[in-house]
């Protein structure tokens, strides 16, 4: 605590929680986009700060991507019956990077129990309307629903649009449309306005407004106009970020 006062981290925390109005910011040092400990040191720093919130049984919904991956090899046992359930269908992950594969690593680690969602990507709307109403589907959906803690990560929306491999014409539409910011295969501008939306199940972005704590995890300065957007959207609770982001977004947005 001493090392990160005098370095300045706490004061940056402080900053940016009442730039963003975010409940917390929790902040590591250095620049995950150079250092992959870095990243590591955020996934340690999630798994912390569940430790410190969990005090009974809870579901916990979890995206999918490398930072959430990270969160997933630091985590440890909790001490409670934990339920993890991804939070979205497939949204075009590579399968170590897929919420399925995280939230099955996180139950393991932890102790704890999973759910899965096997949902083709992209979903058309009659296969949409038809996966909805399958019962074990449905089952899992409703967990997803109630879960009181939401961990998901944050890309860049270009970035993450060529990750999935997604169509011409709507990278054409990111583009003219400005988009900046993806979490929950939603694509933001730097307003934090919804520019496009990747048709999948699972949580919607309403939803998380009856949820305990949703817990942002992204760093690295190449994502600090992506996280200034998505935190723009609505009130966070918890942001954990590295260095190298906290400090672009306090110079530039
Ligand atoms: O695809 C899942 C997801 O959580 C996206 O919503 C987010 O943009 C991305 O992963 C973050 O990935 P990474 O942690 O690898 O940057």
């Amino acid at each position: 605590a001493f090392i990160r006062e005098l370095s300045g981290l706490t004061t940056l925390e402080a900053k940016l929680e009442q730039m963003m109005d975010v409940e917390k910011v929790i902040i590591v040092a250095g620049d995950s986009d150079k250092e992959t400990f870095v990243k590591q040191e955020l996934g340690r720093a999630a798994v912390a700060f569940l430790k410190e919130i969990i005090k009974k049984d809870v579901t916990i919904a979890v995206t999918g991507g490398t930072t959430m991956a990270s969160v997933a090899n630091a985590m440890v046992p909790l001490n409670v019956k934990c339920l993890f359930v991804p939070a979205r269908g497939g949204v075009g992950e590579k399968v170590e990077n897929q919420a399925n594969t995280i939230v099955a690593k996180m139950a393991k680690a932890e102790k704890g129990d999973y759910r899965l969602l096997h949902v083709p990507d992209p979903l058309s709307e009659t296969l949409y309307q038809t996966i909805i109403n399958e019962p074990s589907i449905a089952e899992t959906l409703s967990y997803i629903k109630n879960a009181s803690i939401v961990l998901h990560g944050i890309g860049e929306a270009l970035a993450m649009a060529e990750r999935r491999k997604t169509d011409d014409h709507i990278v054409e539409k990111l583009t003219s449309e400005k988009a900046v910011s993806e979490a929950f295969g939603y694509y933001f501008n730097r307003e934090g306005e919804i520019v496009h939306k990747v048709r999948t199940i699972g949580i919607q972005l309403e939803d998380l407004a009856s949820t305990d704590y949703v817990i942002t995890v992204a760093g690295g300065k190449s994502k600090a106009q992506a996280i200034a957007s998505f935190m723009k959207q609505r009130k966070n609770d918890v942001l954990i970020t590295d260095e190298a982001a906290a400090t672009e977004i306090v110079n530039q947005y």
